[in-house]
Order: C-alpha cells, then sequence, then structure tokens
C-alpha cells in the first residue's frame, strides 16, 4: 500500500529474553538498567569509587566526598575571579550563544551556573560518571561519555570548556581533545580552559623543605608520568591549543592561597574556600596514584592515610603560607574568512533537523 510504513521485523531471540528459565516473563527494562546501574556503581578500590566506562584508568574517584570537593573548587574559582564581569569564564562569546560544552563536568556547577547565565543556550556536561543532580535548568544537559572517543553532536558548539583536567589524558588523548573541540567549534567559536599547578609554593619562604607539602606536587607529578598522564597540564595547554589551530590566545595566571593567611580580603576568602576544598580532596588526589604509582613502590591505603594526616596538620599551620599556582587559557577558532586565508577547509558539522 502506497504510503504505509515498512513492517517492523521481529527479533527471534526475543522470546528467550522475555521469559527466564522458569518460564516467567522477564523485565525488558532490566538491560538498560543494569547497564545504567553498573555505571552508576563504578568500580571500588581502597573505599572510593572510580569510573567504569573506559578501561583505562582515570586517576580521579568519582564519589559523594569527591563531588563535594568539586562543589567547593568551583566555588574558590569564582571568588579568585571574583571582580570580573564574569567570573565563570573569560572568553568573549557574546550575548547569544546557541550551544555549550562543558568537558568532564564532574559535579556540574559550571554548566549548572552557565545555563542559568544563558537561558536560551544549551548547555552539555560530558563525564565518564554521572553527574549527581536532582535539579538542573531545562537548558542543561548531561552526558556520560569518554571524550576520547569520536563525537557525535550534531550541532556546532559556539563555546567548549574545561576545568581542572589535569593528568586526564595521555600527549595523544589531548591532541586528539582539542582537535576535536577545534572541529566541533563554528568558525569564530571560543575555547578555554582553567587548570591548577598542584605544586605548592610560598613567597616568604615559610613553606621549607622538611614539609611534606614541599614535596607533594613532584611527587604527583612524578605518578602521573609514571602513569602516562601528566599533572603538568597547566603548563602544556596553551602550546597544545595553539598547536591545534587556535588563534587569538590569552592566558591569565592566578595565585590561590592555601588557608586564610592572605590580607587581602579575596585572597583570604578563596584561601578559606581552597582549604576546605583541599581537605575534601585530599585522599581522592592521593590514593590512586600513590597506591599504583608511588615510590619506591606502591604504597599501601594506611601509608597514604598516614601521609595525608601529616599534610592535614601543615594546612593547618598558619605559619605556612602556601598557595598554588593556577592558569587560564582562552582562545578562538578561526573565523571562516581567516580560514579561507589558511587555505582550511571548514569542517561542516550539519544540524540535526
Ligand atoms: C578533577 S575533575 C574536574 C571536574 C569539573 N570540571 C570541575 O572543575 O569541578 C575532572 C573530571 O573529568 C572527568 N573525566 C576524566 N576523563 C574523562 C574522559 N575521558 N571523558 C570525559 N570526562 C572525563 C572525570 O570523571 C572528572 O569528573
Amino acid at each position: 500500500m502506497a504510503g504505509k510504513l515498512e513492517d517492523i521485523a521481529v527479533d527471534p531471540d526475543i522470546y528467550s529474553m522475555a521469559t527466564g528459565y522458569n518460564g516467567e516473563p522477564q523485565d525488558f527494562q532490566s538491560e538498560t538498567t543494569s547497564l545504567a546501574s553498573t555505571i552508576a556503581r563504578g568500580r571500588l578500590e581502597n573505599g572510593r569509587r572510580y569510573q567504569a566506562i573506559k578501561d583505562d584508568d582515570y586517576w580521579g574517584p568519582s564519589d559523594e566526598q569527591q563531588f563535594e570537593a568539586f562543589e567547593i573548587g568551583h566555588l574558590v574559582f569564582l571568588v579568585i575571579d571574583h571582580l570580573q564581569p564574569n567570573p565563570l569564564f573569560h572568553a568573549p562569546i557574546g550575548e547569544s550563544p546557541k550551544n555549550i560544552l562543558d568537558i568532564g563536568t564532574g559535579k556540574g556547577s559550571w554548566a549548572i551556573d552557565v545555563a542559568d547565565l544563558y537561558p536560551t543556550a544549551t548547555v552539555r556536561g560530558v563525564d565518564v560518571f554521572p553527574p549527581p543532580v536532582s535539579w538542573m535548568p531545562p537548558n542543561c544537559v548531561f552526558e556520560v561519555d569518554d571524550v576520547l572517543r569520536e563525537w557525535t553532536w550534531k550541532e556546532p558548539f559556539d563555546f567548549i570548556h574545561m576545568r581542572l583536567m589535569y593528568g586526564a589524558f595521555a600527549p595523544e588523548g589531548w591532541k586528539k581533545v582539542y582537535k576535536q573541540c577545534y572541529d566541533a567549534l563554528e568558525p569564530g567559536g571560543w575555547i578555554e580552559q582553567m587548570e591548577l599547578d598542584v605544586r605548592v609554593y610560598s613567597d616568604d619562604g615559610s613553606l621549607q623543605k622538611h614539609h611534606e607539602l614541599y614535596r607533594w606536587g613532584d611527587m604527583f607529578i612524578k605518578c602521573s608520568e609514571k602513569a602516562g598522564s601528566s599533572l603538568r597540564t597547566h603548563e602544556t595547554m596553551r602550546k597544545a591549543i595553539e598547536e591545534a589551530g587556535f588563534v587569538d590566545v590569552h592566558e591569565k595566571k592566578y595565585k590561590i592561597p592555601l588557608g586564610p593567611w592572605a590580607k587581602d580580603k579575596i585572597y583570604k576568602e578563596a584561601g578559606h574556600l581552597q582549604y576546605a576544598h583541599w581537605n575534601a580532596a585530599l585522599e581522592g588526589w592521593a590514593m590512586w596514584l600513590l597506591t599504583h604509582h608511588g615510590e619506591p613502590k606502591p604504597w599501601t591505603k594506611d601509608e597514604v592515610q598516614v601521609f595525608l594526616a601529616k599534610v592535614r596538620q601543615e594546612l593547618k599551620n598558619p605559619a605556612i603560607h602556601a598557595y598554588e599556582p593556577a592558569n587560564r587559557v582562552w582562545a578562538r577558532k578561526p573565523t571562516l574568512q581567516e580560514m579561507r586565508a589558511r587555505q582550511e577547509t571548514p569542517i561542516k558539522i550539519e544540524p540535526s533537523p
């Protein structure tokens, strides 16, 4: 009959799928539900939960304790840029972006705030673990995926953001991610990345060689490099972004105090929050890296706990005026005109119908 849609063929295996050994009908949803619950259950190790959607490890846990830390970290970054017109990001994306992507969204706080700021934009947050959100603005979408896989988003983005993705990828992985960002952006669209240097410094010599905090950063960088994905992302991102073809590159450097020791009101508040951030995050930062790649041999869980107890004591010491450097890089994909001048063929992303 003209115009009639083809019949949908029946999968012959459906009968065995639909009945159990006892002949009772089974729940059709159980397959997808169990996939979703495997993702949400993650993988447990040393009392912490890690993502379970990809085989190669990512060093950071995805559990309630770490999500609490992400939330406090988000506040630290808002406070440190409190005097800026937009403390969420610096890229000049204009008043009416349509599509924004947050890679490695974590708890999703940045994506939710940006969705509130641009109610007419769609803001996607993607992560290997589902963000634990019970409410989000209607224009905010969370997706579980590994950004090292081929991207399947149909709409081009106006803006792609990353924060604290240090140590998430090996150099080849970073190349792939920046290339996918470049290809997925509209001509003239922006990328922005904010990273911390995990090493701790003091300007007045109050952090000394005998302190655990003194060796903290180098120790973790070593572990991450043994794991193949260096934590030195703050040092490499600018060049990697330039090499991916981005232009109009800007960089802003920060010092984030560790504890409320600074005189300046904003630094004091940021330091206060950064102290709370460290307290919540410490174990999650340390556990996987030290128990897998610690030196001279992988540490035990108990050794990590003893070390962290000493670090916690130092964090409380008002005589140590420590800070961590951070930096933010933002850059633009060339406009169509600039791409033509570079004899570059723009990749056409077809908008979905
Ligand atoms: C340190 S957290 C930062 C979270 C968030 N951007 C923030 O600033 O609070 C890094 C996040 O990247 C995610 N991540 C790591 N590798 C990833 C990958 N291959 N694809 C997607 N997300 C990834 C982790 O699950 C984690 O939530």
